[in-house]
């Protein structure tokens, strides 16, 4: 039976991906820093008919003694680990650069930029030894190079994830494409990222003009979910790319809106 591991998965995007990839009778590993979340989530997965098992972790995707020994456990208990997806991320307080605190840009790269790179170093030699598995490294605002007020730190890191990701791409071609490596590009998704920044800190006011944005062009995270886990299970591509939030799905739902069809995500 094939294993995924999916970081910051307690909740939100990463929590949907696990039911989808459990319904698929994956084994699944959720993994978070947040340990009342990851219990909650663990309970809920168990729920869930499925050949595949549960496996739940307390871990800082910063932290590479931690990962190493998830890992390592992971193995130890028999599994292969198949899929590895760098899901874990902070937004970011929407203030200018230099209202930052500096600890706030240290964390926030340390996550949502060394995580990625910290987890994938640690898994890629495993999936080289076993001679298969895949990494999908999870994209967002600033990966196509756009830039916001209040959202700079954020898109730093998200195009670097870009970056990496294509660079991770290139060297496993190297090594004769045994892993294949993707970005998961998802749009925006209504979770608790949109309206708190690092993780569990600050409350974002969200203004009207950006509300209504998200009200068009914003998913449940678990419509999202189902068309990443499908794609992720049938790639065969080396340097894959799945985006949800396309040119002509995003062109469509404004015309829908137009006709008054759109989501109310926030006043209820
Ligand atoms: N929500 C959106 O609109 C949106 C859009 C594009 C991309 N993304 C990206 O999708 C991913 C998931 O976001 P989400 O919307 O589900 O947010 P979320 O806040 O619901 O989930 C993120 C999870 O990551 C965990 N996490 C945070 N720091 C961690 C750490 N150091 N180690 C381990 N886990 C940690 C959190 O505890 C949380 O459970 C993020 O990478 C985010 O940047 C989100």
């Amino acid at each position: 039976m094939k294993t995924v591991v999916i970081t910051g998965s307690a909740r939100g995007f990463g929590y949907a991906m696990l039911e989808f990839f459990l319904k698929k009778d994956y084994n699944v590993v959720v993994c978070d820093i947040n340990k009342e979340e990851l219990e909650k989530a663990k309970k809920n997965l168990e729920k869930i008919e499925s050949k595949g098992k549960v496996l739940s972790y307390a871990v800082d995707v910063t932290n590479e003694e931690q990962i190493s020994k998830m890992i390592e456990d992971i193995l130890k208990k028999g599994n292969t680990i198949d899929i590895w997806v760098n899901n874990a991320g902070v937004n970011q307080p929407m203030k200018a650069i230099w209202e930052l605190d500096s600890k706030v840009i240290n964390r926030l790269i340390d996550i949502d930029l060394k995580g990625t790179i910290i987890c994938s170093k640690c898994i890629m030699p495993i999936m080289l030894n076993q001679k298969s598995g895949a990494i999908y490294n999870v994209e967002g605002y600033g990966s196509n190079n756009a830039t916001m007020l209040g959202l700079s730190i954020y898109g730093t890191a998200k195009r670097a994830v870009t970056y990496f990701t294509e660079a991770l791409a290139k060297e496993s071609k190297e090594t004769g494409n045994i892993v294949k490596i993707g970005k998961i590009t998802p749009g925006i998704m209504i979770t608790n990222f949109i309206g708190t920044s690092m993780g569990d800190g600050e409350k974002i006011e969200l203004d009207q003009k950006t509300k209504n944005v998200y009200n068009i062009l914003g998913d449940k995270p678990e419509t999202i979910a189902e068309f990443m886990v499908d794609k992720m299970i049938y790639n065969t591509k080396n340097n894959a790319k799945f985006t949800w939030l396309t040119t002509t799905r995003a062109s469509f739902r404004f015309i829908k809106a137009l006709f008054g069809k759109k989501n109310n995500y926030f006043d209820k």
